[in-house]
């Protein structure tokens, strides 16, 4: 496991950013895994903007999405088609799901549909206009696509997210943490500002 320090959400972001947009230069039909959620908003802006400049090219690119609102069986076929993930960008949850992958007493392997922890759905609040129109449920990609991933990259900023950072990374393997799993991943990358890390 890398740990990149960084400054502040700016600097994390344009250090992912410039690893994603390396990946693509180096192999332009490259299948990367993109996460949703608040953490990589500013990565994929910095994204955006190198794309207008036409310093690079996403045509022959992949993307296969971690927390997608799709049938299961279908969706694990379709990332099956895709073939291995080049590069998997994973933010991380308060609980420390990965893509939607909510503690639980075993890792699930295949696309699955799950119960939201009361965490999440409070975390993801501030993406509607009440408490509400929060779903309960989510349809995940599992953790095999993502540990099978050449290269997995995961963003995490600010204070809260400190605890479960260490939780994940310094604690044991378990499937009530499921980023723990990512400790044996031959190629992870943590980028994380100052606060995030500050318990690790
Ligand atoms: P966040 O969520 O990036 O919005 O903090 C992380 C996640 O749910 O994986």
């Amino acid at each position: 496991m890398r740990i990149i320090r960084t400054q502040n959400t700016k600097e994390l972001s344009a250090r992912a950013a410039d690893m994603i947009l390396a990946q693509v230069i180096l192999k332009p039909d490259s299948v990367l895994g993109l996460a949703t959620g608040g953490s990589p908003v500013g990565t994929y802006e910095k994204i955006v903007e190198s794309y207008q400049r036409g310093e690079v090219d996403f045509s022959q690119v992949t993307s296969i999405n971690p927390d997608e609102e799709e049938a299961c069986a279908q969706y694990d076929r379709i990332i099956a088609q895709a073939g291995t993930i080049d590069l998997q960008l994973l933010g991380i949850g308060l609980d420390g799901h990965i893509g939607f992958n909510e503690p639980g007493d075993y890792f699930e392997c295949n696309t699955h549909c799950v119960n939201l922890t009361e965490s999440t759905i409070e975390a993801n609040r501030r993406f509607f206009n009440s408490r509400e129109e929060v779903p309960r449920q989510a349809y995940t990609m599992g953790i095999r696509p993502i540990l099978q991933a050449k290269r997995v990259l995961m963003i995490a900023s600010g204070k809260n997210k400190a605890e479960i950072l260490h939780k994940a990374f310094i604690g044991p393997v378990t499937p009530q943490i499921p980023a723990s799993i990512l400790q044996l991943h031959p190629d992870f990358t943590l980028i994380a500002d100052a606060e995030a890390l500050s318990e690790l």
